[in-house]
């Protein structure tokens, strides 16, 4: 008997109008690089803008970095039913717009119906959520994304590694996201502990 075709692994990215589009930009990046996950890119409108504003991209730039690039009106698309395989969804960065209506089910665009489906078919769903400081509302939601399964991944940075620069932050982040999604060898660099360089 033959066996199986290995399942092709697809990986969701989204970037909407949080601060921080660097996340999304430098994830589709990394996975560009490692190879091995078909990449499927949503942008929001301010999620543009904030590309624009904050990395002087324009879009022909972003939109290379992906294999695929789906409207966020387009609820048509492959990615907006279950019955298309994919490993899960990054949102990077995440609004508490965006959070609220994953947080609710409101499939109102192609972004979160992408992410509804991710949830009610059991796969991974990851919100690099950025908002600070938080309102009860922003808490309720993220509590209840973290009870349907979806990991909330606020982009903090690890000072513990020591970075040097925003780039050195920035990459520690998008390597812990990556190994959520189980590539062959992790990619972020594990902590060994402090050596004992607190005795
Ligand atoms: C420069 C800029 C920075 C923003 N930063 C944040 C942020 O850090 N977190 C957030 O929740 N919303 C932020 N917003 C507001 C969102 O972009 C806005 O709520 C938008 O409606 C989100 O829509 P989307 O989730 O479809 O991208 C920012 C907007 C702008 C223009």
């Amino acid at each position: 008997m033959n066996a199986p075709a290995a399942q092709k692994r697809r990986l969701i990215v989204a970037i909407t109008g949080a601060t921080g589009a660097i996340y999304g930009v430098r994830l589709l990046e990394t996975l560009r690089r490692l190879g091995g996950m078909e990449t499927h890119l949503l942008v929001s409108s301010t999620g543009w803008l904030n590309i624009q504003h904050e990395l002087d991209l324009d879009k022909p730039a972003v939109l290379v970095l992906a294999d695929v690039v789906h409207s966020v009106r387009d609820v048509g698309a492959s990615i907006a039913s279950g019955s298309f395989a994919t490993d899960g969804m990054v949102v990077a960065p995440c609004s508490m717009r965006t959070l609220a209506n994953v947080a609710h089910g409101l499939s109102d665009n192609l972004i979160t119906r992408a992410a509804d489906i991710v949830l009610k078919e059991r796969r991974r769903l990851v919100l690099l959520v950025r908002e600070t400081p938080l309102n009860l509302a922003h808490l309720r939601n993220m509590t209840a994304v973290t009870e349907m399964g979806g990991v909330i991944f606020p982009p903090l940075p690890a000072f513990y590694q020591k970075p040097q620069t925003i780039d050195e932050m920035v990459d520690h982040t998008v390597e812990r996201v990556i190994d959520l999604f189980g590539l062959a060898q992790p990619v972020a660099r594990a902590w060994q502990g402090m050596r004992g360089e607190t005795e």
